[in-house]
């Protein structure tokens, strides 16, 4: 099978989808698989790109990202034929020969938000992953709740500031933000990995944070801040229409001594010591039933298909709570997502082959 790796692209998490891109270039069986890496550069152009996955690691002193000057533009074509073409600096299409199945590895806005899936479905192009509508609303941590709520789920206190309401009645923005309590998460309603996220302390900080998180996003989600544990759990959708499977559960612990007052970019990518991943979590076995079916509900609520990672709180009075779902989670070999699966018996290498046959469908 021919597939198309889609990585960088145009959101602040470009560096992330990286790195996602690199852990799946190494680990994915070269014997059933020819690899098509395809960057999408800051600027949006389309390349192809050698297949090397060296250059695209994070870590402290090296930020990856696909090269703008970078010759070879791709251009999805609409035709039935599921190609893609080339055009070169010079215009002349270099044919790509046919895609079997693409994988968007993007991360935040341009990619798991809808846009690259509208995108492929317009050209014909099977894709790994959730359709159009449940990526919108699944990076939408407003319209994320909307849905949330809708269908019954628990979730936390929460207020949302738009654009006009922010310039035009930041009075009552406050008092809304203010009835939630303290500490606040402030944050940009479309955005990933911690961008643009501060947890606020006191009121005197409120308005920094809300004009930090939009630089990120016009929209703005506030939540009150949850007593408890962070839980997350990886959903797989069922082969041949069956119901969504669960992994164990992992728990992310922050240590404290390192700086970050939360799980915040730093810590998520930068700084190997400040957290712990814990799979599978030390929770009651119940818990994680309850975990697992949020984690399941959370999935078919949104639409979802191909993977998503369900992130939830389990409080210290003993409820839980979803706190958001991504539809592209962090999948290098070390992220949360493949590990979940690994440790509840699915292989990095199983989980990409699972991925690309669900796509496949
Ligand atoms: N948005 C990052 C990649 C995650 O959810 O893991
Ligand atoms: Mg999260």
């Amino acid at each position: 099978l021919r597939v198309a790796l889609l990585f960088g692209g145009r959101s602040s998490e470009h560096a992330v989808s990286c790195a996602t891109a690199a852990g799946v270039m190494r680990a994915i069986d070269r014997e059933r698989y020819d690899v098509l890496p395809i960057g999408i550069a800051p600027d949006g152009k389309w390349v192809l790109l050698e297949d090397d996955p060296s250059v695209l690691e994070l870590t402290r002193g090296h930020t990856p990202a696909v090269p703008e000057s970078a010759t070879g533009v791709v251009v999805p074509t609409s035709t039935r034929d599921r190609g893609l073409r080339t055009l070169d600096a010079g215009q002349v299409p270099r044919e790509l020969g046919e895609v079997d199945v693409v994988f968007p590895l993007l991360h935040g806005p341009y990619g798991e938000d809808g846009t690259v899936q509208g995108l492929l479905e317009l050209a014909d192009l099977r894709y790994v992953g959730s359709g159009v509508l449940a990526s919108a609303a699944g990076m939408d941590k407003h319209f994320m709740k909307v849905v949330f709520a809708g269908a019954g789920l628990p979730i936390g206190p929460h207020t949302v500031i738009t654009d006009a309401q922010w310039r035009h009645d930041p009075a009552t923005a406050r008092d809304a933000c203010a009835s939630l309590g303290l500490p606040l998460f402030v944050k940009p309603a479309r955005a990933g990995s911690s961008m643009g996220i501060t947890k606020v302390d006191s009121l005197d900080d409120l308005d920094a944070a809300i004009e930090e998180a939009r630089r990120h996003d016009l929209k703005v989600v506030v939540e009150a801040g949850i007593d408890g544990r962070e839980i997350e759990c990886a959903v797989l959708q069922g082969r041949d229409g069956a119901l969504p499977r669960t992994s164990s559960v992992g728990e992310i612990v922050v240590r404290p001594g390192h700086g970050h007052a939360f799980y915040d970019f730093e810590a998520k990518y930068l700084d190997g010591d400040a957290v712990e991943l814990n799979c599978p979590a030390e929770v009651p076995g119940e818990i994680q039933e309850r975990i697992q079916a949020l984690a399941s509900q959370a999935f078919l609520a949104l639409g979802c298909e191909g993977l998503a990672r369900v992130d939830c709180f389990y409080t210290h009075s003993g409820d839980v709570l979803i706190n958001e779902i991504n539809t592209m989670p962090g999948f290098t070999p070390s992220s949360m997502y493949p590990r979940m699966w690994e440790a509840s018996g699915m292989s990095y290498p199983e989980l990409i082959d699972e991925l690309i046959a669900l796509a496949m469908e």
